[in-house]
């Protein structure tokens, strides 16, 4: 089963997409996160990061030996709701320490909007997604479920162990003046190759 924590945006694209790729799906709310968390064997972080490492800490036993998506941006945002600083030097490496027990991946995090993660294929250029973690296969079941949400092989990324996500980490500030450049239009980052 795959527990998705946090009932948001995220959770409202990936549970119907993973449901129709065959997969038991269940979506955990501020009343049944530990209950999620411990009933899945893959959890999706899809909280605000803000409040991520603070949440998932106590959760220590409910997520060993889980594989965690962390989907999630730590940021400080301005008055028109654009990320203007990040809260955490490398947010997935703080959960990852948090939670040694379980393996932390990250993925999807620069791409939005949230439904956009379920229809990689809705762009006319397919976006990337990049994925940071120290456990091998941890990553190869991320990659397992990106292909499930339709992602090709060739837009999923590896950039590594988890010290790296502070690189796709640091995209969300990039997305106020690609804002400001484009206009309101959907856009995803999408490295060439
Ligand atoms: N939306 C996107 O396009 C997008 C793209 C890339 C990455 N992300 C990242 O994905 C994550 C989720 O984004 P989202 O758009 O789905 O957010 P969202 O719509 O704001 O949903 C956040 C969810 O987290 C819950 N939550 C908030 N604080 C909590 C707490 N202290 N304890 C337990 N639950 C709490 C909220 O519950 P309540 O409703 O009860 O407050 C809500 O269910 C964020 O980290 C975001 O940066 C989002």
């Amino acid at each position: 089963m795959i527990g998705i924590l946090g009932a948001g945006n995220v959770a409202r694209a990936l549970a119907p997409a993973l449901s129709a790729a065959g997969h038991d799906v269940a979506i955990g709310t501020r009343d049944n996160l530990a209950s999620t968390a411990a009933a899945a064997e893959i959890v999706v972080n899809a909280l605000p990061g803000a409040v991520s490492v603070d949440v998932l800490g106590p959760l220590r036993a409910e997520l060993a030996g889980k594989v965690l998506v962390d989907v999630a941006n730590a940021v400080e945002q301005g008055p028109d709701g654009f990320a203007t600083r990040l809260l955490h030097a490398n947010l997935a490496q703080e959960l990852q320490r948090a939670l040694p027990d379980t393996r932390v991946v990250k993925a999807l995090n620069t791409v939005g909007p949230a439904s956009l993660m379920a229809a990689p294929g809705s762009l006319a250029t397919p976006p990337s997604t990049f994925l940071c973690g120290d456990d091998p296969v941890a990553k190869k079941v991320v990659a397992a479920l990106l292909a499930d949400l339709g992602w090709p092989e060739r837009s999923v990324i590896d950039l590594g162990g988890v010290a790296n996500a502070w690189w796709p980490e640091s995209f969300v500030l990039m997305v106020r003046p690609l804002v400001a450049a484009l206009g309101p239009v959907p856009f995803a980052l999408a490295v060439a190759h």
